[in-house]
């Protein structure tokens, strides 16, 4: 991650500022800090569940902007802190757009993916 600067829309601060750091291949790593302090938010943009509002995520050295979407899933597993039960599409969820804008992005095959 490069400078890496982040904030929901709508929202007035981001909550990622300026944040660079570097996961090294065959290491576990933490990211540690308090209660809404965007550790979810930081993992979050390594699937493109959003993009950055400035800087870059980069697999591999690529940005994730420029991989196939669907290959870079195939890279990563996520197991969330908590379990979200809804009812209808992920797509009609309104105020799910970080969401909605990849299922637009993907046409669909998020369905297949989570289908796994
Ligand atoms: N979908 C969203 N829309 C707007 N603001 C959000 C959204 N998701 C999180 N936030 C806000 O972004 C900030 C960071 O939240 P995030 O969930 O990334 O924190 P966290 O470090 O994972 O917290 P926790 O330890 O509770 O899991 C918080 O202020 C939260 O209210
Ligand atoms: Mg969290």
């Amino acid at each position: 991650m490069r400078d890496l600067t982040f904030g929901y829309p709508g929202s007035e601060e981001p909550v990622l500022h300026g944040v660079s750091l570097m996961f090294l291949p065959g290491q576990t790593s933490a990211i540690i800090g308090g209660t809404g302090s965007g550790k979810t938010t930081l993992l979050n943009l390594v699937p493109r569940f959003c993009d950055p509002t400035s800087g870059s995520v980069r697999v591999n050295g690529v940005d994730v902007r420029d991989q196939d979407l669907e290959q870079l899933w195939h890279e990563i597993g996520m197991v969330p802190q908590s379990a979200f039960l809804f009812s209808g599409t992920v797509a009609s969820v309104p105020h799910w757009k970080c969401v909605s804008e990849v299922v637009r992005l993907t046409r669909g095959s998020v369905r297949r993916v989570w289908s796994r």
